[in-house]
């Protein structure tokens, strides 16, 4: 007897483990997205090939990676009429056979280890775009066209000439960096309706509803970055999270901090892995929208000391599910009319807000007000105190034009949001148990 109910203990935890581990979860708050494909490492060490991108199985047994957007499809429209991807020392199309007619390497190596990946829990989606990509569509046709391309090469449909063979991505994901954005709102669009008539999954739902499913917001690179998180007019993670909460399609989608894996993997924004930790974890405990933190790219955090770990670990130990909204009560409700020196913190419309300088406007973060006077320093619940507060701000992050409804905004365009640019995701097959 007793014998039996340590056997059936033991199972069980085996199966929570199980199911911990297997199921990818797109409403976890400790989610890491670490990009592959582009040695970004190598691109800057090269002479220390030893330590130059491995294939993508060898980040599959990592336990602090969640997704692994795969850089990138970096031409549209090839020779063939298909497009050309990149994957720099592991598959490129000067390296590796290419299809006949096509500049589109065959990677078809790659299946099983995209599959151990995926058997391990994790999401790979196809990364479109990148900061030197031949992308873009002159007409909705075109963009219909590839969208079929993509979902036949990568993602559920079937072709002669898929790059992973067998392998189904999981999703699409934009960092469209030049080119323009037109026409990508068709894209999206037939893509998620492929993906919802192939009845994979039981994401269908949401997709009807939503344009994208998570989005990596670029903090670095630009004025907003983590260098400059103590800026009230620098920082911009409440921005992001009222636009997913009030303005995305998707009320539901979660927003990453994007972030440098090393000094030599991005020109500015990197942190170290103490403060990109802390930063994190107060967004988590300030957003409801928070969702994890996507790197700049496997290569380099794996050769600054594995700085994904880190980061992972302390999203985990702060919590992956749940979120408690702070309480507005400790801070002064802002009334009308009041002059407000920078600096000052009130509580209005379900938000803390700091005022960046001088105002006596009202808080709002939303479109057509993304150059408010205040910055969101975290969601709350209940209603402020009475008071004030004073100091001085400026400079920084603004001037950037606002968001304007209805376009699909593209990374390197720096219309939306003060100059963060950012990679938009579009998970279109979760595992079915995730939901
Ligand atoms: C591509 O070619 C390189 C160089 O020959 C080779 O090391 C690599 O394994 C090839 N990639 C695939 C996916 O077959």
């Amino acid at each position: 007897m007793v014998s039996t109910s340590l056997v059936h203990l033991v199972s069980s935890v085996l199966l929570f483990l199980l199911s911990g581990t297997v199921a990818f979860d797109n409403s976890r708050f400790d989610n890491v997205a670490v990009y592959w494909g582009q040695n970004s490492y190598g691109a800057v060490h090269g002479t220390d090939t030893a330590n130059f991108q491995k294939r993508v199985s060898a980040y599959c047994q990592d336990n602090s990676i969640d997704v692994i957007p795969i850089a990138f499809v970096n031409v549209f429209f090839g020779p063939g009429g298909l497009p050309s991807m990149n994957l720099a020392n592991t598959c490129n199309p000067t390296d590796n056979a290419t299809f006949p007619g096509t500049n589109l390497p065959n990677c078809a190596s790659l299946a099983s280890d995209i599959k151990t990946c995926q058997s391990k829990g994790k999401i790979l989606t196809l990364s479109l775009g990148g900061a030197t990509g031949s992308v873009g569509f002159q007409s909705d046709d075109q963009a219909n066209s590839f969208a079929q391309t993509v979902w036949d090469l990568f993602l559920g449909g079937s072709s002669s000439t898929r790059p992973f063979g067998d392998a189904v991505l999981d999703g699409v994901d934009l960092d469209i960096e030049g080119g323009g954005s037109d026409h990508y709102v068709t894209f999206v669009n037939r893509i998620r309706s492929l993906a919802g008539s192939a009845g994979k999954n039981a994401l269908g739902g949401v997709l009807n509803t939503a344009v994208f499913d998570a989005i990596y917001v670029q903090f670095y690179n630009n004025p907003c970055g983590l260098t400059h998180f103590t800026e009230p007019n620098g920082w911009d993670f409440g921005i992001w999270d009222q636009w997913a909460r009030t303005v995305s399609p998707n009320k539901n989608v979660k927003v990453y901090i994007g972030a440098p894996a090393s000094p030599t993997a991005a020109g500015s924004g990197y942190v170290d892995p103490g403060t990109i930790s802390s930063i994190a974890i107060q967004m988590r405990k300030s957003f409801p929208s928070f969702g994890g933190v996507m790197l700049w790219d496997a290569s380099q955090a794996v050769n600054n000391n594995n700085y994904h770990t880190a980061i992972k670990n302390a999203l985990v130990a702060a919590g992956g599910t749940g979120f408690v909204f702070p309480t507005c009560s400790g801070t002064p409700a802002w009334v009308s009319g009041m002059n407000y020196p920078g600096t000052s913190k009130v509580a209005f419309g379900g938000y803390i807000w700091e005022s960046k300088f001088f105002t006596n406007t009202q808080p709002s973060a939303a479109a057509p007000n993304t150059n408010s006077d205040w910055t969101a320093l975290s969601a709350c619940s209940g209603s402020g105190s009475s008071g004030g507060g004073g100091g001085t701000g400026g400079g920084g992050c603004s001037g950037v034009s606002d968001w304007a409804s209805g376009q699909v905004y593209v990374g390197g365009q720096q219309a939306i949001f003060k100059q963060v640019l950012f990679a938009l995701s579009l998970v279109v097959k979760l595992p079915t148990d995730s939901l």
